[in-house]
């Protein structure tokens, strides 16, 4: 590694100057010169169900397979029994009655205690089980006869039972009951399981069978993993993109998303395969369906609870032209636009509109609030821009103040994305999604992309992001280098953001026993959530957003890689601050003295915040917190500032203006 590392220093020398000399540099910063006006969705979240992030991560559901419609109706559960009963276990598909949720599971019980016969339930990768905690667990039932008692247990791993209660099933007949119990856990395990014991005679169907934690985000009943959404909420992102990603344009179009199918009752939101489950043979994760009981009514709402805008991206009736490449005809593409005009009213109409109705019945009569939707996600080719077109042309004419996020295809450069940029200019399309997976260096050496952008027409969104270094694995992959060649990066986003006004990390949440791609912003296991280096350094170019550029200047230059080092300067218009970002990517200290113009006085105190590390450092489940941000206060006299900017560090500084 350490000789990998000094391989890329080399190389960095010969493309941005000597790195190894420390250099003592005067940079001046005309405060009272803004140049760019920073967006509040400067700075946001990319969210998409992938690496398990929404069943079996945000999603708080414990139960896998809760409704049987796997491919393999049983998969995520064991029968327990003391004998073999030939069809004493029966799933059911009644497929023609019910198309959305066609299978349950049948019972029979001949005169069954408990013990005789039940049911395992092992959960995503287990079931993160935590002492105190209230345990909410429900389920759906008919019986001909009133006289089943479910004894419900959590286990260990030792299969010790930890928690446990009993629910008598009292309604009898043809109809479908709801029932509920909630019970405490009085022990903490990171893979436990939970059984469910029957007691009776004779038949009984279920289905819907769940288990959620009580400590859900803001205690909603059915809700999102509380650890993991605070995290989102600790950034203050300035919106969040949702569903995705791959996972919007399906491997082919029947498993495509569809945000029709994911909101109104979860019983009757169907599920389907997520395409991940199958995506990379060396990551097979056969148990990855999606059951969208997180669906868009509920991504609504977190952008909501964490006062980001809302950015959804809808399928242009193109599928992922990795795998099917399968595109719908241009006469058949009505419904897809009518899906995107449709969300619109969801997300915005009044509650007298068909979908503005559907909204407020699922508990959100106030609007949502939309101002932009993407769509189709890394689509590229003229048959992109063909469909794009169509879709452009109705949403302006009903909805003419949405803007509209548009594909600029899966790389930022090349003959692909030349081909898209120009035609996306010409239809002067609101916003280019640009993506750049790429090693550190692209990031260290693309610090000047977008100086030399067009400074009027479209904008760029950075919609997925993330610096990947070679040979490593899993969050092994979330380097201090990752992070700091990110940081690097976005000192000149934030210049630009005349240019760029929203940027997003991708992807957001892996779980540790689930992933399928890495690097990852946040980690998480089943009881556990952590923030990657990366996550740190989003956070705090969000949380130190400010509201007007200006320019921080070395030599007359911008500061882009000159000896290693990296900067941006803005003023926070609410605070009265000024906020000074640099990275010094060298491996020498760096005494950087500030001179600021156009400044009558400073306060005396200024706040800095500091991460620095080796560049092999990372964070993990043991040591969350190995490498995040120190803050300090330093003393201010005059109006020059020198900051010691040690060897591979990131600072923040923000001072207030007198
Ligand atoms: O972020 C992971 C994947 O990377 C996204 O699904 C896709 O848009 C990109 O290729």
């Amino acid at each position: 590694m350490k000789q990998r590392i000094a391989l890329l220093l080399l190389a960095m020398t010969a493309l941005g100057g000597p790195i190894f000399s420390q250099q003592n540099h005067t940079l001046v910063v005309k405060a009272a010169q803004p140049t760019a006006t920073i967006q509040p969705t400067m700075w946001g979240v990319f969210f998409e169900d992938i690496n398990l992030g929404a069943d079996g991560g945000i999603y708080a559901e414990m139960v896998k397979n809760r409704s049987f419609e796997f491919f393999k109706p049983l998969m995520g559960w064991t029968v327990n029994r003391k004998k073999f009963v030939e069809g004493e276990m029966l799933v059911i598909n009644r497929g023609v009655e019910n198309t959305r949720n066609p299978r349950f599971l049948r019972v029979t019980m001949n005169n069954a205690a408990k013990g005789d016969l039940g049911l395992t339930n092992e959960g995503f990768r287990g079931m993160g089980i935590k002492k105190g905690v209230r345990y909410d667990l429900s389920l759906m039932y008919r019986q001909p006869q009133a006289q089943t008692k479910l004894h419900i247990e959590l286990i260990d791993t030792a299969k010790q039972v930890i928690g446990d209660t009993v629910l008598s099933l009292t309604e009898a007949g043809d109809n479908w009951h709801k029932a509920a119990v909630s019970f405490h856990a009085k022990e903490t395990v990171l893979k436990g399981k939970l059984n469910i014991w029957f007691e009776g005679n004779g038949t009984i169907d279920l289905d819907m069978i769940s288990l959620f934690p009580g400590d859900t985000w803001k205690n909603r009943r059915g809700g999102m993993r509380a650890d993991m959404i605070q995290l989102l909420a600790d950034m203050k992102p300035g919106f969040i993109r949702f569903p995705g990603g791959c996972i919007v344009e399906g491997f082919d179009l029947t498993n495509r998303y569809q945000w029709k199918n994911t909101v109104g009752p979860i019983e009757e939101r169907q599920l389907m395969i997520n395409r991940w489950n199958i995506e990379f043979p060396h990551r097979a994760t056969p148990d990855y369906f999606q059951t969208f009981g997180l669906g868009f009514f509920e991504y609504f709402q977190l952008a909501d609870d964490i006062g980001a805008e809302p950015l959804p991206i809808l399928n242009c009736g193109m599928a992922c032209q990795f795998n099917s490449a399968e595109v719908v005809p241009m006469q058949a593409i009505d419904p897809y636009i009518q899906d995107a005009l449709d969300l619109i009213e969801f997300a915005n109409g009044d509650v007298s509109t068909k979908w503005g109705k559907v909204r407020a019945e699922m508990g959100h009569p106030a609007p949502f609030n939309l101002k932009m939707m993407g769509i189709g996600n890394e689509n590229w080719g003229p048959q992109y821009i063909e469909r794009l077109k169509a879709f452009q042309a109705a949403i302006k004419a009903k909805y003419p103040n949405i803007k509209l996020i548009c594909s600029s295809g899966t790389d930022p450069n090349g003959e692909r994305f030349d081909y898209l940029n120009g035609e996306l200019r010409k239809m002067n399309a609101d916003f280019i999604d640009e993506h750049y997976y790429r090693k550190p260096e692209w990031f260290f050496q693309n610090a000047r992309r977008y100086d030399s952008y067009p400074r009027t027409g479209s904008k760029v969104f950075g919609g997925e992001y993330a610096s990947h270094v070679d040979k490593t694995a899993g969050g092994n992959r979330n380097t201090w280098l990752a992070a700091i060649s990110e940081a690097a990066f976005m000192t000149s986003l934030e210049r630009n953001a005349d240019v760029v006004q929203m940027a997003s990390y991708a992807p957001l949440f892996a779980h540790i026993d689930g992933w399928q791609w890495a690097p990852d912003l946040i980690w998480v296991n089943n009881l556990q959530a952590y923030g990657t280096p990366d996550y740190y350094v989003q956070k705090l170019f969000s949380l130190n957003k400010g509201s007007k550029v200006v320019p921080i200047s070395l030599n007359n230059d911008v500061v882009a890689g000159q000896d290693s080092l990296y900067a941006s300067a803005c003023i926070d218009a609410a605070t009265n601050e000024l906020i000074i970002k640099v990275v010094n990517a060298s491996d020498k200290p760096q005494n950087n003295t500030l001179q600021l113009e156009g400044v009558k006085k400073l306060a005396s105190k200024g706040k800095l915040t500091v991460m620095q590390a080796e560049l092999t450092a990372l964070n993990s489940f043991d040591s969350p917190t190995n490498v995040v941000p120190v803050e300090s206060t330093i003393t201010i006299k005059g109006k020059k500032i020198t900051l010691n900017n040690s060897p591979y560090s990131f600072s923040v500084l923000r001072v207030k203006l007198e």
